[in-house]
């Protein structure tokens, strides 16, 4: 089964939309687990802190080391071979080929940053991998583990049915997807294109890989030069 940990300071995040719709009824169907870990547990002193400033000064806060650490070793076992992901900015950024690698595997341990960062020392330390879900910045990482979550859930055997793995997805063949329609064929004067109401299952096809390029130049030209 896949099993997620997820190490945070905000554990009442979760499984918050993950408990919903798909991977909400593969959760409870069993198809999938979600374990939290409160890195504060192993916070410092009677206010417990997980922080401190940065060396050499600057603004903001860093999570100690020493903390989070403790709270890695504590529900982490050496035999565990699953990727330690750190949720980051600056990640390498997380692609539909790493999803389908990570969806394949045993699961995955996401520890989701705060604060400015994370001791440099405890990410070489314990193998953390820094992952990125996109060129933006979040207040931290709960999100964007819960992103990485549902993309590697959702790819689970079961969790889909056959009709909605789709293998004519955007990414999965790096190019975007076609424009889709249904009824009424008549929208505020906007037709459905004639093509889609020919029964012509090649021309279909054909007019829909075309579109896919074409929408793919315009939006993602970086995706063809694959
Ligand atoms: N934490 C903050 N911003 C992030 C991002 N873009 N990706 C992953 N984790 C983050």
């Amino acid at each position: 089964m896949f099993r997620a940990s997820v190490f945070t300071l905000y554990p009442d995040f979760f499984p918050g939309p993950l408990g919903q719709s798909l991977s909400g009824d593969a959760l409870q169907r069993g198809l999938w687990s979600l374990t939290t870990h409160n890195i504060r547990d192993h916070g410092l002193g009677r206010h417990k802190a997980v922080d401190d400033t940065p060396a050499g000064g600057g603004v903001g806060m860093v999570i100690r080391a020493d903390v989070l650490a403790a709270s890695l070793d504590e529900h982490l076992t050496a035999q565990d071979k699953r990727p330690r992901l750190l949720m980051s900015p600056r990640g390498k950024p997380l692609t539909q080929a790493r999803v389908r690698e990570l969806a394949s595997g045993e699961g995955v341990a996401i520890i989701c940053g705060r604060f400015e960062g994370v001791d440099e020392r405890v990410i070489e330390a314990r193998g953390l991998e820094e992952v990125s879900i996109g060129d933006y910045v979040l207040s931290g990482g709960e999100l964007a583990a819960m992103v990485l979550l549902d993309a590697c859930v959702r790819l689970i055997p079961g969790v889909m049915g056959k009709l909605e793995s789709g293998h004519d997805e955007s990414f999965e063949s790096d190019l975007l997807e076609y424009p889709h329609y249904t009824r009424p064929r008549d929208f505020e004067g906007r037709t459905i294109p004639d093509v889609l109401l020919s029964g012509d299952h090649a021309k279909i096809a054909k007019w829909r890989h075309e579109q896919s390029l074409a929408l793919t130049k315009a939006r993602r030209p970086d995706l063809l030069k694959k």
